[in-house]
């Protein structure tokens, strides 16, 4: 136990690096489809997702916020600060959306889960501080989901 307190202790005099992790949700409708293609080129490639009047999914985000620790509170960031970015940038704005016609940046953009993912971080990037690292991760379905951070 005293070995570990130390441990702490020592380490508070250095830089502690740490990730904060924050989900939302939101269910949103959308159609992939290139328009230069035939139609049953958009099948082949897209299938269900092609689907002509649309279809939902449950999506499921993750913020991941990852740098320094502050040493007088304690925290890398404030989780009520984080949850409210979500809700503004990305719930707000695309929960119960046809992501094809009502959203703005998926006017010409596939909204695959590839583009939101990108979208989103761009969007929600433009509200955490420097040097913060910011990390979206979407979920589509269960088990498809995608990771972006900025690169
Ligand atoms: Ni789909």
């Amino acid at each position: 136990m005293e070995a570990i307190l130390l441990t702490l202790k020592f380490n508070l005099y250095h830089q502690m690096i740490i990730s904060v992790f924050r989900k939302g949700h939101f269910n949103a409708a959308h159609r992939l489809n290139v328009a230069e293609w035939d139609a049953e080129t958009n099948k082949k490639i897209f299938g269900l997702c092609n689907n002509e009047n649309f279809h939902g999914h449950n999506y499921e985000i993750t913020v991941k916020v990852t740098g320094e620790i502050d040493q007088k509170t304690g925290m890398l960031i404030d989780t009520t600060e984080l949850k409210k970015i979500i809700k503004e940038q990305v719930e707000d704005a695309w929960d119960h959306q046809n992501m094809n016609i009502d959203v703005p940046e998926f006017k010409n953009l596939n909204p695959t889960a590839e583009n939101m993912a990108i979208i989103a971080w761009q969007k929600i990037r433009k509200h955490i501080p420097l040097p913060i690292e910011l990390t979206i991760i979407l979920h589509e379905t269960e088990r498809n989901f995608v990771e972006y951070s900025g690169k």
